[in-house]
């Protein structure tokens, strides 16, 4: 069934068709027939950062920025849903067009820019949720926030979404905020890490309760540069790490009348990097650490794949744009099969 709905709203631009479904879904849940278009997925339990999750297979971050459809797409089947990338004051992001489908090559590129409403925003539709499930709440920066303060925003994303989140995913990885990839290398890691552990520390004091707390990164790495952020992660005692973001990279989809426009490659053509990045982390991690694997899965192959490579939990997002709800059920079952 999603194939025929997908085939008409492929037919429109990409965010307005991303807009239509998403008030689809909310219609659909508040009507209650969430159930017709929910995915089978059975149970299958993980323990992960101290959290139980259902099953393996989440929403990645990004489609849904505001926590604004978290009822309706909680109801799907994921495990857990990660909403965001929000940042500390509203912004509207990079002017449009700025999203395109890439069909032939499953993909999308992206440079959205954190559109987002905001934290305070975000605190009010997290606050009136019903999904009873896991929930990962993913935060950034805002663009105009200068570099050498780029901490003071990461610290207030934790402190505002500390008391509502199971977990929290810091992004340091999205290719369409200048600047805010260099935070995965050196001095910046180190010093942005420390001060992340500094917040949850004193969020855990106030609280008497621990969130862990993920780094989300960028395929777009060589190999010492996934050792670095492996021991720069245990060295600051963060609790996860989210391989992998969007990549700059344009190798595989060349050629393509849409090759060009900057911004993220997601989809498809970014499992391989995805999937060495993961395979780097966990050489150097082990079960210390846990990597949740994200970037290209299509089909319940392209998910096993990650946790035969050391991934205890996978997320999706462009492959859940092309195949829908059944994509979960798949990933699932293939993931199943590895016990
Ligand atoms: C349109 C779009 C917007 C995204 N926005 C975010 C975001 O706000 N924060 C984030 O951490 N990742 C964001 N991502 C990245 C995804 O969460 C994911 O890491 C990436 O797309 C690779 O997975 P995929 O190949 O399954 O799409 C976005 C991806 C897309 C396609």
């Amino acid at each position: 069934m999603y194939g025929v709905i997908r085939n008409l709203l492929f037919r429109l631009p990409p965010e307005a068709a991303h807009s239509i479904t998403l008030r689809s879904l909310d219609l659909a849940h508040t009507m209650r027939l969430s159930g017709v278009l929910a995915s089978k997925a059975g149970a299958l339990p993980v323990k992960v950062m101290g959290l139980e999750f259902p099953n393996p297979v989440g929403l990645a971050a990004g489609l849904d920025k505001n926590a604004d459809h978290l009822n309706a797409l909680g109801a799907l089947g994921f495990g857990f849903i990660e909403v965001g990338t929000v940042t500390p004051r509203a912004q509207p992001g990079n002017p449009k067009p700025r999203m395109f489908r890439l069909p032939e090559h499953q993909a999308i590129i992206n440079r959205m820019g954190f559109n987002n409403e905001g934290l305070a925003h975000m605190l009010t539709q997290v606050d009136r949720r019903s999904y009873p499930g896991i929930l990962g709440i993913n935060v950034g920066k805002n663009k105009d926030t200068p570099a050498e303060e780029s901490e003071q925003d990461y610290r207030k994303g934790i402190a505002a979404v500390y008391s509502r989140a199971d977990y929290i995913t810091v992004n340091v990885s999205s290719p369409n905020t200048p600047g805010l990839r260099d935070l995965q290398f050196g001095d910046s890691l180190k010093s942005l890490l420390h001060a992340i552990k500094d917040e949850q520390r004193q969020c855990q004091e106030a609280s008497g309760r621990y969130v862990p707390v993920a780094v989300k990164i960028a395929p777009d790495m060589d190999d010492e540069g996934v050792r670095f952020v492996a021991s720069a992660l245990r060295e600051a005692e963060l609790d996860g790490v989210i391989a992998t973001n969007t990549t700059i990279s344009r190798e595989a989809v060349a050629g393509h009348p849409h090759a060009n426009e900057m911004g993220g490659l997601s989809g498809a053509p970014v499992r391989e990097s995805s999937l060495r990045v993961i395979q780097g982390l966990y050489a150097e991690l082990g079960d210390d650490l846990p990597v949740i694997g994200v970037g290209g899965i299509t089909d319940g192959e392209s998910a096993a794949e990650k946790i035969r490579a050391g991934a205890k939990l996978v997320q999706l997002y462009t492959g859940f744009v092309y195949r829908g709800p059944e994509l979960i059920a798949e990933a699932v079952e293939a993931i199943r099969q590895l016990r």
